[in-house]
């Protein structure tokens, strides 16, 4: 749906010149929520401002739709545009203007009348769970109600992708699980596609499908989320993934702990997806007779599945021990017996 190739940035200053981003290519599914992480600098910005040619790129070709966006004439541009939403960190609202009048603001400029302009913001008003604040003003609104303004007025015209540059950067963790929820169900509701940029790990994880890594300008690393948690290829890469999943020091720990046992065996449960931990742990505490005791781990979900290790002790008669190993070995859940001292 959306085809980039080979798009480059290059900002020429008196001396100096900076490839923001480099030769870069890429494609984006329809209705795909496809998420861009990378460190500050890395150029990620650049990029997404590229796709509505807020920039004008240096080379390449951006084709969203069959259109081929970097060859056309500005009016053109100008209604290409309203296919594609945008919002961001700082929200960009108009800071004199109503909940409700920021949200009409698109669409006042597309030129729709104003009783069609009304219904349609409502209509917004209440998608995005603002129903009673559409006559405040931006400054009277939390953080997070704030992003939901942004979001309204970047769905006004009915956009077909959804650009996001660090849309939840600036609100703190509850508010921001909301927001990416509401990004989620939108996504659903309207099939929309969308583009979101994060130098966080866990805002990936949490709703994106597929991941690109970006480092110097470049796509470095990129693929289903659940594969790049399990087998990240690059440096930068292993520590996006370890903002989530904690660094292997941290993890060391468990050989200590795992001393003090004296019974049962010790087994190391690797997650990839699938499963959850909750219903596979349920599952043996229920059907076989044996205690299982979670000795130490870390699971993160993601839209594909579990992801992660746990550690546990199962501790029982030795036939039965057998049996949940055998069970699990069964399931997606990798396991490996680390220690046994049955
Ligand atoms: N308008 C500009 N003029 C000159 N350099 C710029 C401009 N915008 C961005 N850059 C440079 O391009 C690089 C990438 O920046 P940016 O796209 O903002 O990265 P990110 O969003 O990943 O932090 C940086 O080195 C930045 O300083
Ligand atoms: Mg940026």
């Amino acid at each position: 749906m959306i085809s980039i190739e080979g798009l480059s940035k290059i900002f020429t200053s008196n001396k100096s010149q900076i490839t923001a981003v480099d030769d870069l290519t890429l494609d984006i599914k329809e209705g795909d929520i496809f998420g861009v992480i990378g460190y500050s600098g890395a150029g990620k910005s650049t990029f997404v401002r590229l796709l509505n040619r807020l920039e004008e790129p240096t080379g390449g070709r951006i084709i969203i739709d069959d259109q081929e966006i970097t060859a056309l004439n500005s009016s053109q541009l100008r209604l290409a545009r309203q296919e594609i939403g945008m919002i961001f960190q700082h929200f960009n609202l108009l800071w004199s203007r109503t909940v409700k009048d920021n949200i009409a603001f698109p669409l006042e400029i597309a030129g729709v009348p104003k009783t069609e302009r009304e219904k349609r913001v409502q209509d917004l008003i209440d998608l995005v769970g603002l129903t009673e604040r559409e006559n405040a003003y931006p400054s009277q609104l939390s953080g997070g109600q704030k992003q939901r303004v942004g979001i309204a007025r970047a769905l006004a015209n009915n956009p077909k992708v959804l650009l996001c540059d660090e849309a939840t950067s600036a609100l703190d963790p509850e508010t921001t699980n909301s927001i990416l929820d509401l990004l989620v169900d939108i996504n659903q509701k309207l099939g929309l596609t969308i583009i979101l940029i994060t130098h966080e790990m866990h805002v990936i994880r949490k709703i994106c499908k597929q991941v690109a890594v970006m480092e110097n300008g470049k796509i470095v690393e990129q693929g289903e989320v659940l594969d790049v948690f399990l087998r990240p290829k690059q440096q930068v890469t292993k520590k996006f993934v370890e903002q989530v999943m904690g660094t292997n020091d941290e993890n060391e720990g468990i050989n200590h702990l795992i001393n003090t046992y004296d019974h049962g065996k010790i087994v190391r449960l690797h997650f990839i997806g699938e499963t959850t931990n909750q219903a596979l742990i349920s599952k043996v505490a229920k059907e076989f007779t044996i205690d299982i005791n979670i000795l130490q781990g870390k699971i993160t979900q993601t839209q594909a599945g579990a992801y992660g290790t746990l550690f546990v002790q199962l501790d029982g008669e030795a036939g039965e021990v057998d049996k949940v190993i055998d069970f699990i070995t069964h399931t997606s859940v990798e396991v490996e017996v680390i220690r046994d001292a049955n």
